[in-house]
């Protein structure tokens, strides 16, 4: 498959570069600047684009172009920072400007060229330098008020710089921009699809597991459910998968995960009910990140135990999808701190000696998405909403018990079927929420029903909307299905007398509340 190189010199946006180089359906990966030269190049890329920087070209240690990209004589794309340092490595002149510039800003196309439409278009610029001297042999192709150099190319040589951010939804047509440079300039065949994606997926799961045995940890969520059909596909009943109730689900979802399974997928599932034991091993816990490392030990061992049943298979399905690789190479991201430890099902046999096969390791979500549609996967299941690994147990502050687990599924399978209901539960429309549940507080209230006093817990309604789970507002619901859904709630779930609708944004609060 032909393929695209994104070097990060440490953007915020290297990521969104490499999403929008798929999106025009060319392979692309995303390295540390410094990655070695042997390991880029053994993907044979058709070309490369240089990421922004927060630093300067002139700063001692700064990021640089490595000589192997210039040596390969193929198209370079250089952004923002990606410009400055090939204006640099090819003797032109950035200087270190006063005057940054933020925001959008009006470019015009000044030379014909292969990479940006004619006429003017809106874009988002965020720099401090600028290009002083373009190289020898480098036009100008586009201009702001204040950028003279906002876009510059040697078009012989198939060199492109461009001041501000092609990669942003706030530059116009910059997806376009992306795309000309991929397909037209670099060549590279636009045969990233989802169905060949799966084929080529399916042709290095055979390659690597031969006829060996693999099992899978399935959760009911979207990326182990892809990930497991995947290698169905691949290798067909040398897999075993286990799904493990720890009775920490929402109403109904224990035995929806295995219906949908066996309706779906076909593979062999075994259904281990293990309620009793994490309610035994959660009794009188109430402190999050004890709850935490109790149910990933809980599961551990009961995986372990059941691997150990089907006569210890080698190879263990994992689920792990491009952005956790990205992140843990890039250097100055592996030590973002770390506010909760959050951990995946499926995810954490360490002391268990498996091969782990990453079905999802070169896919972004959305891409999950299309191949699990591709797949044939239910429409629900493709688009469900994020729920955690630790499950209710991360919804269901203070002590956990049935009674409490029962009370909160209650109000939450209320709140979301009235969501379900007004149609604001996907998130595929833009009006809809990305991810909305009930939360049980430990707090109890004085309240009044039928002229008697209650003392009461109370529960508390989260719904965000986002793009990318880092950053999220609080949905903007209606008044009236607020109402209705406070109503039903304290009508119909005995034991709550009292409900709150979380109204702050993510930051300064996170999406769940622990
Ligand atoms: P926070 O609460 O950190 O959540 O804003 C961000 C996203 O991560 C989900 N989340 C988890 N997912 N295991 C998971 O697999 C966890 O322990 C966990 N904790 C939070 C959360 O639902 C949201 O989508």
């Amino acid at each position: 498959m032909d393929s695209i190189i994104v070097l990060d010199f440490g953007s915020q946006y290297a990521q969104l570069i490499a999403r929008r180089v798929r999106e025009a359906h060319v392979y692309c990966e995303l390295f540390p600047w410094n990655e070695s030269r042997n390991k880029v190049l053994s993907l044979e890329p058709k070309g490369f684009i240089l990421s922004g920087s927060p630093s300067s070209v002139y700063d001692p240690g700064a990021p640089y172009i490595p000589a192997y990209v210039l040596d390969s004589r193929l198209p370079v794309l250089g952004i923002c920072y990606g410009m400055q340092a090939l204006t640099y490595a090819l003797g032109g002149r950035v200087s270190a400007s006063t005057k940054r510039e933020y925001g959008y800003a009006e470019v015009e196309t000044a030379h014909a060229n292969p990479l940006l439409a004619e006429g003017k278009s809106s874009v988002w610029m965020s720099h401090g330098d600028r290009i002083e001297h373009p190289p020898k042999g480098f036009v100008t192709l586009a201009y702001s008020s204040n950028s003279p150099f906002a876009a510059i190319g040697n078009l012989d040589k198939n060199y492109f710089g461009l001041q501000f951010h092609p990669e942003v939804r706030h530059t116009q047509g910059g997806d376009d921009i992306l795309r000309r440079f991929v397909v037209e300039i670099c060549a590279a065949r636009p045969d990233w699809i989802p169905e060949s994606i799966i084929t080529e997926t399916i042709q290095r799961i055979q390659r690597q597991v031969g006829l060996e045995r693999v099992i899978s940890a399935v959760s009911g969520g979207v990326d182990s459910s892809v990930a497991t059909t995947l290698v169905h596909r691949a290798v067909g009943d040398q897999l075993v998968a286990v799904f493990v109730n720890n009775g920490l689900l929402r109403s109904g979802e224990a035995s929806q995960v295995v219906k949908t399974f066996q309706d779906t997928m076909g593979a062999e599932l075994v259904a281990v009910d293990a309620v009793n034991d994490f309610m035994h091993a959660l009794q009188n816990i109430t402190d999050p990140e004890q709850k935490r490392r109790i149910i990933g030990e809980k599961f551990i061992r009961i995986f372990e135990t059941q691997a150990k049943q089907l006569g210890m298979p080698n190879f263990l399905v994992q689920g792990t999808i491009y952005p956790d690789v990205v992140e843990s190479s890039a250097p100055d991201r592996a030590q973002a701190a770390r506010i909760k430890s959050h951990h995946n099902v499926g995810g954490l046999p360490q002391d268990m000696h498996f091969e782990l096969v990453e079905p999802l390791r070169y896919l972004f979500k959305d891409e999950v998405r299309q191949v699990g549609e591709a797949l044939g996967l239910p429409h629900d299941l493709v688009w469900r909403q994020p729920f955690p690994g630790p499950g209710l147990a991360v919804r269901c502050l203070g002590e956990i018990t049935p009674e409490r687990l029962e009370r909160l599924r209650l109000a939450d399978a209320i709140f979301t079927s009235e969501l379900a209901q007004a149609g604001l539960l996907s998130m595929v429309e833009d009006e809809g929420t990305a991810q909305a549940f009930a939360v049980l507080l430990p707090v109890h209230s004085v309240g009044v029903m039928g002229d008697n006093r209650t003392y009461q817990e109370a529960v508390a309604l989260r719904a965000i909307t986002t793009d990318d789970f880092m950053t999220a507002d609080w949905a903007h619901l209606p008044y009236d299905l607020l109402a209705r859904v406070s109503n039903r709630i304290v009508n119909e779930v005995a034991g709550i007398n009292r409900v709150v609708y979380d109204i702050t944004s993510k930051p300064p609060a996170t999406i769940e509340w622990e």
